[in-house]
C-alpha cells in the first residue's frame, strides 16, 4: 500500500525507517520530511500538514492508502475529521479525530476527564481572566513550587513551574493576559508532584483494544543534571529500569484501561497512538499529561525495540482487532542522544553543513534539510538523534556516544549524562 507520513522531526524519521521495513509498504512519502526521511522514501517538502486541502489533494493524486500523522497540531485541529469527510476512498488514518485529540489539545479537558474517570493525577483548578482573584486564592492554598499550565497547545512551552507565590502570581497574570495567545486564555493551576517521570505509549483502535509499546524516559532539560530550561527532549532511554512488572500492571489497571473505557463512555472514537506522561509519586504512577501522538525523542528508542511489523499493527487498528496477535519487542536496550544547535532552546542559527557517517547506524534526523546541492544542513533546534542498542544500558550509551562523536557541525551541542541516573 502507499503510505504518507506527516511531519519533519526525528519521530517521523524513525516512523519512516520502521514503516519502510514492512512488506506491506509500497510507496512511502513524507511531508514535509527532512534530509533523513529522504533516504527512506520520497519527501514532499512543500506540503504543509496544516493545509488540510492540500493534504487531501496529495492523498488523492498519489493514491495514498494510509496516513500516519506525527505531530499534534493537525490532529488537534481536526485533520482526521476532514479526511474522513472528504476523501473519496476509505483511508487508514493513524491518529485521533478532533474530539479525541482534546486529551492533548486542552489541559482543562484532560484534567476533567481524569477526574471523572478516577485516573490518578495532581489536584487542580482552572481559571480564566475574569476569575483572577479566585485563581490567586487557589494558589495560596497550594505549597510551592507552583505549576501553571496554558490550557491549549503552546509548542511545548506552556507549562511554567514557579518557585514562590509572587512569581507564580506574576506568571499567572501574564498567561491570562495572553502570554501564549489564546492557548493561555484559560490556565490550569495544579499541585506539584515530586517523583521520577517516564512515558508509556499505546496504540488503540477505538473499540476497546490496545497494544502496549515499550516504555521510555526522556531528558527534557537542556543542561546536564537536568538543569536549565525545558527542551523538546535531549535524549531518551528504553526500557526504564525502575518500571517493573508491578508498576506496569498498576499503570494498565489504574490509568490505561480507565482512559480507554472513559473515552468509549463519552462516545469518543480514539484511534492511533496515545502517550501517557507519568510520574512515579510515592510508589504510585500518576498522569502528568496525555499526548495524542508518539513522543519525540521517545519514538527514536521505542520503534527500534519494536520487532512486530508496524504497518500490520496499523491494519489491525483499522480493523478493530488490535491485541489479538502478541506484540513483539527486542529485549535489547535502546538509547538516543540528541545533537542540538548552539543556543537551543533559545534562538539558534540554521543552515550549518553537517558531516555524518554514511552507515546503517540509526542517525535519526530531527532538524535537517537537503540543499539543492544535496548537502545536509542544520534546520532546527534539535538536529540529529544518535540511537544505538546494547545488551546493557552502558553498552547502548557507549554506542550512542560513539555516534555523537562522528557527527560534525558548527555549534554541535549535547548532554553527556543521558541515562546516567539509571546506571
Ligand atoms: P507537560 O507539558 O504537561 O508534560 O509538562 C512539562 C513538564 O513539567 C513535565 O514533563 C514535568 O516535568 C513538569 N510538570 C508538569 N506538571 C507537573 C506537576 N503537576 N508536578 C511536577 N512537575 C510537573
Ligand atoms: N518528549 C516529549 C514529547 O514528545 O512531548
Amino acid at each position: 500500500m502507499n503510505i504518507l507520513i506527516l511531519g519533519s522531526g526525528g519521530r517521523e524519521h524513525a516512523l519512516a525507517w520502521k514503516v519502510r521495513q514492512s512488506p506491506d509498504c509500497k510507496e512511502l512519502y513524507i511531508a514535509p520530511g527532512n534530509a533523513g526521511t529522504a533516504r527512506e522514501g520520497k519527501n514532499l517538502p512543500h506540503l504543509n500538514p496544516m493545509n488540510f486541502k492540500e493534504v487531501l489533494h496529495t492523498i488523492q493524486s498519489l493514491d495514498i492508502d494510509m496516513v500516519i500523522i506525527g505531530p499534534e497540531a493537525p490532529l488537534v485541529d481536526g485533520l482526521v475529521d476532514y479526511l474522513e469527510l472528504h476523501a473519496t476512498k476509505e483511508l487508514i488514518l493513524v491518529g485521533p479525530n478532533k474530539s479525541a485529540a482534546r486529551l492533548e489539545g486542552s489541559k482543562d479537558y484532560s484534567k476533567e476527564f481524569m477526574y471523572q474517570n478516577h485516573i490518578p493525577t495532581a489536584k487542580y483548578q482552572s481559571f480564566s481572566l475574569t476569575e483572577l482573584d479566585a485563581a490567586i486564592s487557589y494558589l495560596k492554598t497550594l505549597t510551592p513550587p507552583f505549576v501553571l499550565k496554558a490550557d491549549g497547545l503552546a509548542a511545548g512551552k506552556g507549562v511554567i513551574i514557579s518557585p514562590d507565590l509572587d512569581t507564580a502570581i506574576q506568571e499567572l497574570k501574564q498567561m491570562l493576559s495572553g502570554k501564549f495567545g489564546k492557548a493561555s486564555s484559560k490556565v490550569v493551576i495544579e499541585e506539584f508532584l515530586e517523583g521520577i517521570e517516564f512515558s508509556v505509549f499505546i496504540l488503540t483502535d477505538g473499540k476497546g483494544h490496545y497494544v502496549l509499546l515499550p516504555e521510555a524516559k526522556d531528558y527534557k532539560r537542556i543542561g546536564e543534571g537536568d538543569k536549565g530550561p525545558n527542551t523538546g527532549g535531549m535524549g531518551a532511554v528504553s526500557p526504564v529500569n525502575f518500571v517493573d512488572n508491578t508498576t506496569m500492571q498498576l499503570v494498565k489497571q489504574s490509568i490505561i484501561e480507565p482512559t480507554i473505557k472513559g473515552l468509549i463512555d463519552r462516545g469518543i472514537h480514539y484511534q492511533g497512538f496515545l502517550f501517557f506522561g507519568l510520574i512515579h509519586h510515592n510508589g504510585n504512577p500518576k498522569v502528568i499529561e496525555y499526548n495524542c501522538r508518539l513522543g519525540d525523542p521517545e519514538t527514536e528508542v521505542v520503534l527500534p525495540r519494536l520487532q512486530s511489523d508496524l504497518v500490520a499493527l496499523f491494519n489491525d487498528m483499522h480493523a478493530g482487532t488490535l491485541g489479538k496477535k502478541p506484540i513483539l519487542y527486542h529485549s535489547e536496550i535502546a538509547t538516543t542522544v540528541m545533537l542540538v544547535s548552539e543556543g537551543y532552546p533559545g534562538p539558534y542559527p540554521k543552515g550549518k553543513p553537517i558531516e555524518i557517517p554514511n552507515s546503517d547506524e540509526l542517525f535519526f534526523h530531527a532538524g535537517t534539510l537537503l540543499s539543492n546541492e544535496e548537502e545536509i544542513l542544520t534546520n532546527g533546534g534539535r538536529v540529529i538523534a544518535c540511537t544505538a542498542m546494547g545488551s546493557s544500558l552502558k553498552e547502548a550509551l557507549t554506542n550512542s556516544y560513539s555516534m555523537v562523536k562522528r557527527v560534525r557541525f558548527d555549534g554541535k551541542t549535547y548532554r553527556s549524562d543521558i541515562g546516567q541516573d539509571l546506571m
